[in-house]
């Protein structure tokens, strides 16, 4: 049995009390792989954004908003746990400056100053001890394979699950899973709840039977 934690749904970086930046991930591919992981008997540990998905039973859930929040929280459960996986879509860019009150629309537009948000897989990567894995996921719209090598290595990650950009808040997904040599591991596509199942056989047998047989 491993402890996996899970980082799933899209973050929201507030400009003011009402208004904020944030992306259409539906939680769904994080549903299914934390069934995915319970079926094999895995314990597991969701860290969510704001979704209306449902997670399912037997899934500790803990509900973030921000992105710090949800870095917050998987460095908390990461600690304790064999393995993260990735399958959150944080948002990237938070305002330099969060409005304390609602802004007034005064017929000038709005310039926004946008810095980036902490990346919770590379943190997580840079840090694994002996023994942890961390299994990103890549979305591109361009050069997939090779961006989502380059971004395997850059966080740090065990193995990555690359995906173009009709995944999002969609029911089905096609995707490649890649180990961290770049060996292309297969290619999977259905519904998430079937990809979800394929991309947990190959952490199970590159990642997590190669530790517990020690
Ligand atoms: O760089 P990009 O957003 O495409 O990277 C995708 C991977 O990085 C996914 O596994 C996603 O969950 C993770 N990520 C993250 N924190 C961010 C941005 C992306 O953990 N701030």
């Amino acid at each position: 049995m491993a402890r996996i934690v899970i980082t799933s749904g899209p973050t929201r970086q507030y400009l003011d009390p009402v208004r904020y930046l944030t992306n259409g991930s539906s939680g769904r591919m994080g549903a299914a792989l934390a069934k995915a992981a319970l079926d094999l008997g895995h314990s597991v540990t969701v860290i969510s954004g704001p979704v209306s998905a449902p997670y399912p039973d037997g899934a500790q859930v803990i509900d973030v908003v921000s992105t710090q929040e949800m870095l917050d929280a998987a460095e908390s459960a990461f600690e304790n746990a064999d393995g993260l996986i990735g399958a959150a879509a944080p948002c990237d860019y938070m305002p330099q400056h969060i409005e304390p009150q609602k802004m007034s629309k005064t017929g000038a537009g709005l310039q926004l100053s946008l810095i980036e948000t902490p990346d919770i897989v590379a943190t997580l990567g840079a840090k694994k001890k002996p023994g942890q894995w961390v299994v990103g996921f890549a979305l591109e719209t361009e050069d997939i394979r090779f961006r989502a090598i380059v971004k395997m290595s850059r966080k740090c990650c065990d193995m990555i699950v690359s995906n173009c950009a009709t995944a999002m808040n969609a029911e089905d997904n096609d995707v490649e899973v890649i180990a961290s040599d770049g060996t292309i591991l297969g290619q999977i596509s259905g519904p998430k709840t079937d990809v979800a199942r394929g991309i947990l056989a190959h952490i199970q047998s590159r990642l997590i039977a190669p530790i517990h047989s020690k």
